[in-house]
């Protein structure tokens, strides 16, 4: 992931700070440090906090570790450029926050984005484990495509293996807010394009994505979380999906 955000914003000109914020108990716990290290020295926007909520006599702060405690919002709100209403200091805001752990870390830190501001469409998240959606997307509560043009001629979508066909419009959203809407519960976490939970088979046509996601897709699949149809689905009219 953060190898993913680097490399991306190198090949959009490089005009953004990334920040890898990690807790662990200590350095017994703590998970592809040299890995980071690497990716943090070779990407120069790309830069590391270490949480240890309970380092070891050995462990050197500064080295090993940069402070002591858990990652919380307070954390966030020391490390980086935003005030206590979201705005990032200067310019206005425009950060993204990417995040995953455990429930508990999870409410805790959506809690605290939400008390200074910060956007649903700016909060991207993963659970460990089974999770469940924290933020916006609920099936039926879709906002309609951002950047695709309202006026288009509707495509018919087929969920091959619940026989199920249904047209779709830019107002109904994606392709995963479309199945839901229709009682449909594929399997999904970040829906933002970062996990790769989505990954859906497609049997039939084509399609596209807003923004290209950061999750690897393999070829013939579709991350249903952030697709539409594409321009061959929209020629022939036609995408078929295996859900
Ligand atoms: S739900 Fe995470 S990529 Fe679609």
């Amino acid at each position: 992931m953060l190898e993913a955000l680097a490399k991306k914003n190198a090949s959009c000109g490089g005009d953004r700070n990334i920040w890898f914020i990690h807790g662990a108990t200590n350095s017994k716990t703590h998970a592809f440090s040299n890995h980071v290290k690497n990716i943090t020295s070779d990407w120069p926007s790309a830069q590391s906090h270490y949480a240890y909520s309970a380092p070891l006599a050995t462990d050197i702060q500064g080295s090993d570790y940069d402070s002591q405690g858990r990652v919380s919002i307070d954390l966030l709100k020391s490390l980086l450029p935003i005030n206590s209403y979201g705005h990032e200091h200067g310019n206005g805001w425009d950060c993204d926050f990417y995040f995953c752990g455990p429930p508990a870390f999870m409410e805790s830190i959506y809690k605290g984005l939400k008390q200074i501001n910060i956007q649903d469409d700016r909060i991207h998240y993963e659970f460990f484990g089974p999770g469940a959606s924290l933020l916006k997307s609920q099936p039926g509560e879709n906002k309609g495509l951002i950047g695709e043009p309202k006026n288009q001629t509707p495509v018919s979508v087929r969920f091959e293996k619940s026989g199920i066909e249904v047209d779709w419009e830019p107002s109904k959203g994606t392709l995963l807010d479309l199945a839901e809407k229709q009682g449909l519960t594929p399997p999904y976490s970040c829906r933002s394009g970062v996990c790769g939970t989505c990954a859906t088979k497609i049997i039939e046509g084509d399609v596209a994505y807003v923004d290209p996601p950061l999750a690897e897709t393999a070829a013939g699949q579709a991350l249903i979380c952030c697709a539409y149809p594409g321009k061959s689905a929209k020629q022939n009219n036609l995408l078929k999906l295996d859900l």
